[in-house]
């Protein structure tokens, strides 16, 4: 099955730019000169976590038949693009109203032809990513978990090296205040082919605060660019993953969580989707379900950069098509101020 996305629903040119942004700016705070003792055997590091996919696809394709991994329906292009360019068959999987998925379509879904599964832990929250994994190991599959929202979560699979997960990434810029960085968990793979970027790429990415690309996307794909595909991540970003102080990152941002979830339980504009926090969450953005689309053209007025999902696989149905249009990501990272935390209570409504 051949992949179209869905056009954007707006486009950023059309708001002013933005205020408080969804993910905390370059800075070395927080970050000491002490390296944590952090699992990082097993790990090679990419510019995104959709080059880790990539090379996870790659490498974990197997060579007597045509692949196919199922992901799951409610996405961005980022996590299924790197399928498209390893040459996988793509089937999509439901999403539930908490973005969690019915077991018993799940399973009837791994069927032979399916070779692969990718699981999400959307937005620092698990879901039953868990059930998922162990339901599609025991039929068999090469489970793909996609962390890309949680660092912290990447950093434990590593540690604990479950048999049922074949591979791990993560979004190192989702959660650290860093220019770029992906990174991939996958046993036997040997990431030394990874170019450093030079110097100049260096200096340019920490100005602007993100890493700068030169090549155009591929032939028919959006955001994935071949050549990117071997570029290890910057100097500075890999400081920063190996030095970060993820305790104080992590509680920042659940209280942060706590406070906007607290802030907004009565909103008029919508309603959190994840009202409380496990012990085990790290959130990386705020879910909010707004009842009323235009919502997202006010908050964006108002300088907030709260992000959605709107290109999706097409037809996007069930769950997928309507949280196209009506969940957005609130930012709480680790760098927000009560003021800002406040801005963005008041801006949503
Ligand atoms: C669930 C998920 N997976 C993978 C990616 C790719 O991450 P990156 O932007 O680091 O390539 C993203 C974000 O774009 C994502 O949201």
């Amino acid at each position: 099955m051949s992949v179209q996305f869905s056009a954007p629903l707006m486009d950023a040119k059309h708001f002013p730019p933005s205020l408080i942004k969804a993910q905390p700016a370059f800075s070395l705070a927080g970050s000491s000169l002490r390296r944590h003792p952090l699992p990082v055997n097993d790990i090679s590091t990419f510019s995104r976590a959709r080059y880790a996919l990539a090379a996870a696809a790659l490498y974990l394709k197997q060579s007597t038949q045509q692949n196919t991994v199922l992901l799951p329906a409610y996405h961005c292009p980022a996590l299924v693009e790197p399928f498209i360019y390893a040459g996988y068959n793509i089937v999509f999987y439901p999403q539930l109203a908490d973005l969690s998925t019915d077991l018993a379509t799940f399973s009837h879904l791994l069927t032979s032809q399916v070779t692969h599964v990718v699981v999400v832990r959307y937005f620092g929250f698990s879901q039953n990513a868990d059930d998922l994994i162990q339901q599609a190991f025991a039929a068999n599959k090469r489970v793909i978990e996609d962390n890309a929202h949680s660092l912290v979560h990447f950093w434990q699979t590593c540690a604990a090296t479950p048999t049922a997960i074949s591979a791990s990434v993560s979004s190192v810029a989702k959660t650290l205040g860093s220019a770029d960085g992906g990174v991939l968990y996958l046993p036997g793979y040997n990431g030394s082919a990874q170019v450093a970027p030079d110097f100049i790429t260096e200096l340019k990415a920490l100005r602007a605060g993100n890493r700068p690309v030169n090549s155009a996307a591929d032939a028919g794909l959006r955001y994935f660019r071949a050549a990117m595909q071997t570029a290890d991540c910057l100097r500075a970003s890999r400081w920063l993953m190996l030095r970060s102080n993820y305790a104080a990152i992590s509680k920042q941002r659940r209280d942060n969580y706590q406070y906007l979830a607290e802030q907004l339980k009565h909103s008029s504009a919508g309603r959190v989707l994840y009202p409380a926090l496990t012990q085990h969450d790290v959130p990386y953005v705020l879910p909010f379900l707004l009842h009323d689309v235009n919502s997202f053209t006010r908050i964006r007025l108002q300088q907030i950069q709260v992000l959605r999902w709107e290109e999706l696989a097409t037809p996007a149905t069930g769950i997928a098509g309507d949280y196209q249009q009506h969940l957005v990501q609130l930012p709480v990272h680790q760098a927000l101020s009560k003021l800002q935390l406040r801005s963005i209570v008041k801006a949503v409504g």
